[in-house]
């Protein structure tokens, strides 16, 4: 028998990744109980990876870096040209200068300065900035008495908020939420949405070298680890581009249990833990990435029963590790275990999840807060997921409540 056995199994036909992330229980139990914890998959039409959905093994790849590496110009695909330049999988899979992209010491050098940004952080000052935002987002819609809290609430939380944090002024983050908006619409604009985004960090970069401040892109330019303007504005892409779409995920899914649950509804009213209760729940259920790109073996490997090949792709089912019953009994995330997977393990895992969890958590709160007899206006099992086999964002969350003006502090 000739070729890897990623390339024999996926000869006979195998499930495309979306399936994953439209239909996640039946996709995942169909690939567990056909091939065991780690599955082949079809990234597009004749290229194929890994999808890794046991426990142990995400582990494994996400920590052993000496076999399992982050950079994508290992892998034998792209090598090959099997995947176009032009793929569709490029803007998540291809090989990235900065510090999602490197591994090793290249990687730490690249990761500390983030590390330090980060945990530089407010926390108490964060909450009050995401109050006053989501008070302000809320009060353009609590007169109309409906709307859609996706678009017109958790699409624009994560962006306002990081362009606090990176030191934009209250119009610029709306550029910023503007721009980003056209630039990942892939459409006529996508062009323009680059060049505003690009001029709006260039300006950003100009204005904190002149006058330094106390917000995350003063502290990125004096860090000794890196070396130039250049480096800086990646580290701030990374920034922006890794906080928003797992923010509006996280948070309108909150919302959807808040709305749609029973439990959660109820609940809700009492305060701040219900809110944690939610973003428990949607962590280890339907995180933000279900599945995430990517590791490429450095050497032939056994995993998870399967023979992995030097230069094959490994994609992380984040998701689907939660129902791993080898690592957790079912419903375990309600009984104060954290171990899910929705932040990655290893040297590559979610710097930012604590900042992450306080704007979430403010969000979701204030919505439930401002909002308080909204209600969900369609069938919830109809609302559906935008495509895309990496993230789940609903299509929308459409509700009505009474009109009331709310006063914007
Ligand atoms: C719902 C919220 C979030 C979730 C679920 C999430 C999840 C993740 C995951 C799974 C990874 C790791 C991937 C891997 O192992 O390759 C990651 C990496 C990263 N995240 Fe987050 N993230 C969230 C929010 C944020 C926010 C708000 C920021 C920044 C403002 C951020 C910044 C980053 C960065 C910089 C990395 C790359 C780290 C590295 O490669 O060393 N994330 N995130």
């Amino acid at each position: 028998m000739t070729g890897t056995e990623l390339e024999r199994l996926a000869a006979s036909g195998v499930l495309p990744l979306d399936a994953t992330t439209a239909d996640p229980d039946g996709a995942f139990e169909r690939l567990w109980r056909g091939y065991g914890p780690v599955a082949p998959v079809e990234l597009q039409p004749g290229v194929h990876a890994w999808l890794v959905m046991g426990y142990d093994e995400l582990r494994t790849i996400t920590r052993e870096e000496h076999l399992f590496s982050r950079d994508a110009r290992q892998w034998r695909s792209f090598q090959d040209g099997t995947v176009p330049p032009d793929s569709p999988l490029g803007p998540m899979m291809f090989f990235r200068d900065n510090v999602i992209g490197h591994d090793g010491e290249e990687h730490r050098r690249l990761r500390r300065p983030l590390q330090d940004a980060i945990g530089g952080i407010d926390h108490r000052r964060l909450r009050r900035t995401v109050e006053r935002l989501c008070t302000g987002l809320i009060a353009e819609i609590a007169p109309r008495g409906e709307a859609d809290l996706v678009r017109d609430y958790a699409a624009a939380v994560p962006l306002l908020t990081i362009g606090d944090l990176i030191g934009l002024d209250a119009a610029q983050s709306a550029e910023l939420l503007e721009a980003t908006h056209l630039l990942f619409s892939s459409g006529e604009r996508a062009q323009e949405g680059n060049a505003r985004f690009e001029a709006l960090l260039f300006g950003l970069l100009a204005a904190k070298t002149a006058a330094p401040g106390d917000d995350m892109t003063s502290v990125l330019l004096r860090h000794p680890d890196l070396r130039s303007d250049a480096e800086v504005l990646q580290t701030l892409v990374v920034l922006v581009s890794a906080g928003n779409h797992t923010l509006i995920s996280w948070i309108s899914q909150s919302l959807r249990i808040v709305l749609t649950d029973p439990r959660f509804a109820s609940r809700m009213r009492g305060g701040r833990l219900s809110v944690d209760d939610a973003l428990d729940e949607v962590l280890a259920r339907q995180p933000p990435m279900i599945n995430m790109p990517a590791r490429y073996a450095l050497a032939d490997v056994e995993l998870g029963g399967r023979r992995v090949a030097r230069g094959d792709a490994l994609i992380l089912g984040l998701a689907a590790a939660s129902r791993d019953t080898r690592a957790h009994t079912p419903g375990w995330w309600t009984h104060g275990n954290h171990a899910s997977m929705a932040w990655s393990a290893g040297p590559h895992a979610c710097p930012a999840r604590d900042p992450a969890r306080t704007i979430a958590r403010t969000a979701v709160a204030a919505a439930g807060h401002l909002l308080r007899d909204a209600r969900i206006t369609v069938d919830p099992d109809a609302i559906g997921s935008e495509p895309s086999p990496w993230t789940r964002i609903p299509r929308g969350l459409p509700v009505a409540f009474t009109p009331a003006p709310i006063a914007v502090p």
